[in-house]
């Protein structure tokens, strides 16, 4: 017997390949191709992905929707409550996805639901080969509310790097700490995700800040005044956006300091900066795992996915 086959649509890798690439096999273990779809035999629980947004448990695959048609009369699969949903990859692809969802559901036993559907069966076609599957899960989209806060400043990470960040990180259950909070983005999407999170800032207004804006999510988390550089306790991860700028940091020396902190406060560690961090990282002791750039608008951020012993 085959054994199960899982499929995976992300994000399609644009300027930020990279990030989407990272988070897919950090969460599914396998890496999307260029139209944003990745197979593994690995079933994974994808509500938390900020780029990897579902996973499919295939059924069929054939090259033309009418094998997929007959394959399904044979089976003779019968669901009440479902939904046929059909989606393209490139997007651009010329596809008459209103007939393919009608012949496909033409042929599924049962009553369908396509209001409030208990199962989605997903067709996906591409140039190549045609999908037929069952949704096993898909992204929550949360981050997305969450870029309307209510607290954020111009320095605040987006959310949904926020999110990717975590996802490179830290895993639910774990246990992590953010030195440099701010308002509090990376907790919020660590929280979410039944992280444990903690959070520090050396300015009491964001302290302030973080507290309300977890608290307007209802989450749970322990923020407190306190320097990055003096900071202790042991967490599963460290998770950081360093700060920049005149207005949120002393000096390159003070910066060094946080790094040289945090190093011993987990074994695992991502900062995210806006400069090259690698030679500070390297004489301090850690070991960089991953580095990627992330572009939004004008400003350019550094990710360094490091590790300590
Ligand atoms: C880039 S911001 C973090 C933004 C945050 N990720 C957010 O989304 O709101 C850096 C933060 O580090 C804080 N900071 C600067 N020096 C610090 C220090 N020595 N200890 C703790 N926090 C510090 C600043 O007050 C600022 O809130």
């Amino acid at each position: 017997m085959c054994p199960a086959r899982y499929l995976y649509l992300t994000a399609v890798p644009d300027q930020n390949g990279d990030l989407i690439r990272l988070e897919t096999a950090a969460l599914v273990g396998a890496i999307p191709n260029s139209l944003g779809i990745a197979i593994s035999e690995k079933c994974v629980d994808v509500s938390r992905g900020a780029y990897v947004k579902m996973c499919i448990d295939i059924i069929f695959e054939a090259e033309h929707i009418s094998e997929i048609v007959s394959q399904i009369k044979n089976m003779q699969l019968h669901m009440d409550g479902f939904r046929v949903s059909v989606a393209k990859r490139p997007r651009k692809l010329k596809a008459d996805t209103k007939s393919i969802a009608h012949q496909v559901g033409a042929v599924i036993g049962g009553n369908p639901n396509l209001d409030q559907p208990s199962v989605v069966f997903l067709v996906l076609v591409t140039k190549t080969k045609i999908y037929f599957g069952k949704v096993s899960s898909e992204s929550d989209g949360k981050w997305y509310q969450h870029t309307k806060r209510p607290h954020s400043t111009s320095s605040s990470l987006p959310t949904r790097l926020a999110r990717t960040v975590v996802n490179l990180t830290a895993a639910p259950g774990d246990c992590i700490l953010d030195p440099c909070c701010g308002t509090g983005t990376i907790l919020i999407e660590a929280a979410l995700m039944d992280i444990k999170v903690f959070g520090c800032d050396n300015n009491y207004k964001m302290v302030e800040a973080a507290r309300r804006n977890l608290a307007h999510y209802n989450l749970q988390g322990e923020i407190n005044l306190a320097d990055a550089t003096k900071v202790s306790g042991q967490f599963d991860a460290v998770i950081t956006n360093l700060p920049y700028g005149i207005t949120l940091i002393a000096s390159r020396a003070q910066e060094r300091e946080i790094m040289q902190n945090t190093r011993h406060l987990a074994p695992k560690t991502t900062f995210v900066a806006i400069r090259d961090l690698t030679a500070d990282l390297l004489d301090l002791g850690y070991r960089i795992r991953q580095r990627i750039n992330a572009k939004k608008h004008t400003i350019t951020r550094q990710i360094f996915v490091t590790e300590t012993d």
